[in-house]
């Protein structure tokens, strides 16, 4: 495994696993295989409604504290100082550790200067050990790493052959914080896997499309973050660290860059709408 030095020293692992859209009822298999494998970061968030499973797997796994890397994410509707701070006491429960190695704000939206604030005063009573936001595209980062006590150390954001974040990876590099992608797969989106570009390249190492993907990733010292509820898949997306891309080919793949999110922008207000509805669909199910 290849590591990141954050900006406060952390060591954070440059490949992770990620839970999101693996159901209760799995998610204690899937992690536990994903450490078995070699996975030492496990992402997931208090929106994914997994955590608890996180937590009996890493109990379970037998693997020292200290040798894992536990991210988890604050979601909207506990943006707040007050709520911030009792919902990462609350996470912490689920995942029955006593410290989170990094808590992200999930989206940019609401009061996220106050939750900001929280995960500072954790940090600094040590239940945190490094901090951080998701989804802060260039303006909302520039923002929140300007006018705070604490730089934060990571920004997630979806990173992926066709939305490649140069320009938000550079203005995170000027504050010093650590890149990490989310949907490195871009959940398979725009036919990823069967790119003729990525399929060649993959030829040539002896690889998979999957390896040469996070590979890149890494490769431009961005930590990846890839999900599989396959063990032989899980496997697969490991072996990264044995092979290297060339220049050349590095820059066959920046050429696949569209500039534009798979999914949505978190800079336009329909997105802000979508995430205040989701939050009401949410509270009307409760
Ligand atoms: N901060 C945020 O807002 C945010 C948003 C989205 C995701 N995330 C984080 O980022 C992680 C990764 O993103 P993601 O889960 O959305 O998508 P992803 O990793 O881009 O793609 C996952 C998909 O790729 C498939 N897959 C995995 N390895 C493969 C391989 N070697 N060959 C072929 N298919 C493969 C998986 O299928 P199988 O499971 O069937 O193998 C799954 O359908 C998440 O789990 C989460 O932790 C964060």
């Amino acid at each position: 495994m290849e590591y990141v030095t954050l900006n406060n020293g952390v060591k954070m692992p440059k490949l992770g696993f990620g839970v999101y859209q693996i159901s209760k009822e799995d998610c204690e298999r899937c992690v536990l295989d994903a450490i078995k494998v070699g996975y030492r970061l496990i992402d997931t968030a208090q929106s994914y409604f997994n955590e608890e499973q996180v937590g009996n797997a890493i109990v379970k796994s037998g693997v020292p504290r200290e040798e894992l890397f536990i991210t988890t994410k604050v979601w909207i509707d506990n943006y707040g100082y007050e709520k911030t701070t009792n919902s990462i006491m609350a996470s912490m429960e689920k995942l029955k550790v006593d410290y989170i190695d990094l808590v992200l704000l999930h989206q940019p939206f609401g009061d996220y200067y106050g939750s900001y604030h929280a995960l500072e005063d954790l940090y600094e009573k040590g239940k945190i050990k490094a901090i951080g936001v998701s989804n802060f595209y260039p303006d909302r980062l520039s923002d929140i790493a300007s006018f705070n006590k604490i730089v934060p150390q990571v920004n997630q954001v979806e990173t992926n052959v066709f939305n490649q974040q140069i320009y938000a990876q550079k203005n995170m590099e000027k504050h010093n914080v650590q890149i990490e992608a989310w949907a490195p797969f871009g959940e398979g989106r725009n036919n990823m896997f069967s790119n003729e570009t990525l399929i060649k390249i993959s030829k040539k190492y002896n690889k998979t499309v999957a390896q040469v993907i996070l590979r890149w990733l890494t490769q431009r010292n961005v930590i990846a973050l890839a999900k599989s509820s396959k063990i032989e898949r899980m496997k697969e997306n490991f072996e990264i660290f044995d092979f290297e891309i060339s220049d050349e080919d590095m820059k066959k793949i920046a050429l696949l860059d569209t500039k534009t999110s798979l999914f949505f922008d978190h800079q336009s207000p329909e997105t802000v709408d979508m995430f205040i509805k989701l939050i009401k669909e949410r509270k009307n199910k409760e």
